[in-house]
């Protein structure tokens, strides 16, 4: 198997080092040379990789194609290459439709996917819309994969997956917190790594009892946990949260 990437920036990145550190029986890698320090460093890495100086070159060598450009550059890029209709091409850009990305690339064999960063370590959900085998069959070794075939139900996965950085700025500040409390960075860091994984372990073992009743059973009656709660809700924190995911989801569907 050939696996060819339009576009060599974050995404790309992890999907290859995933790639690398699954047992998938792969041929080639071919890359885009841009971005170019990327391009270097995973061809260095990988004697499977091998950089294209142009994207139609990597579309000729490949048998799976993964456009991991951003939806400027696609609707830039995409109608002036020739994808022949044996090849499967799996989109990551989420703001280009389906029927858009058929019209542009002219070919149906297409479907689009949901990786994120930490593919790179084979972990998390990756959403595929519609159907398709092909991607099952790669995604699967480098996550749990989910398939939708309603295009619109994907957009609401889609918008769920930009609190990736909200998430990671809680962890951020909590720690930065900590450093303030004067507690060495490299400890605060392990910490509070430690306890919000222990809190997304415990909630996905005790997933049948739904998040409602954990966030009820982590609470003691006037305790220190109620009492951030309810400080939260009071300044509207979540409210502004499901406001933010409404306008994500509003700026996809569009
Ligand atoms: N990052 C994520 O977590 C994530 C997750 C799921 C989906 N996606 C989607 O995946 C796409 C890429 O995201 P990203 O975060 O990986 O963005 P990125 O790091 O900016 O990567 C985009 C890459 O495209 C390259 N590029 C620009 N013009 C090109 C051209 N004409 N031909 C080939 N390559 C070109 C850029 O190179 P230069 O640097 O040289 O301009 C850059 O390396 C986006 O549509 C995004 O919505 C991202």
């Amino acid at each position: 198997m050939n696996i060819g990437f339009i576009g060599t920036g974050k995404i790309a990145s992890s999907i290859i080092y995933g790639i690398f550190k699954s047992k998938l029986k792969i041929t080639k890698i071919y890359i885009s040379s841009r971005n170019r320090n990327i391009a270097k460093k995973l061809h260095l890495k990988f004697r499977k990789v091998k950089i294209c100086n142009n994207n139609q070159d990597i579309i000729n060598f490949s048998n799976i194609i993964i456009l991991s450009v951003t939806p400027q550059v696609g609707l830039k890029i995409l109608n002036h290459l020739s994808f022949n209709s044996s090849k499967t091409v799996i989109s990551l850009i989420s703001t280009i439709k389906l029927h858009d990305l058929k019209r542009l690339i002219g070919s149906s064999k297409v479907c689009k996917a949901i990786p994120l960063p930490f593919i790179e370590n084979r972990l998390g959900p990756i959403i595929i819309s519609p159907k398709n085998k092909v991607a099952k069959k790669l995604f699967s070794k480098l996550g749990s994969v989910i398939e939708i075939n309603n295009e619109k139900t994907s957009y609401s996965f889609w918008s769920t997956s930009s609190i990736m950085a909200a998430y990671y700025e809680i962890l951020n500040s909590t720690t930065n917190w900590l450093v303030r409390k004067k507690i060495k960075k490299k400890i605060a860091t392990n910490y509070i790594s430690e306890l919000f994984l222990a809190y997304t372990q415990d909630a996905l073992i005790k997933k049948n009892l739904g998040f409602k009743k954990l966030v009820k059973e982590s609470q003691t009656p006037n305790g220190l946990n109620m009492q951030v709660l309810k400080e939260l809700k009071k300044v509207k924190f979540y409210d502004k949260f499901i406001k933010s995911l409404n306008n994500v989801h509003k700026r996809i569907k569009r």
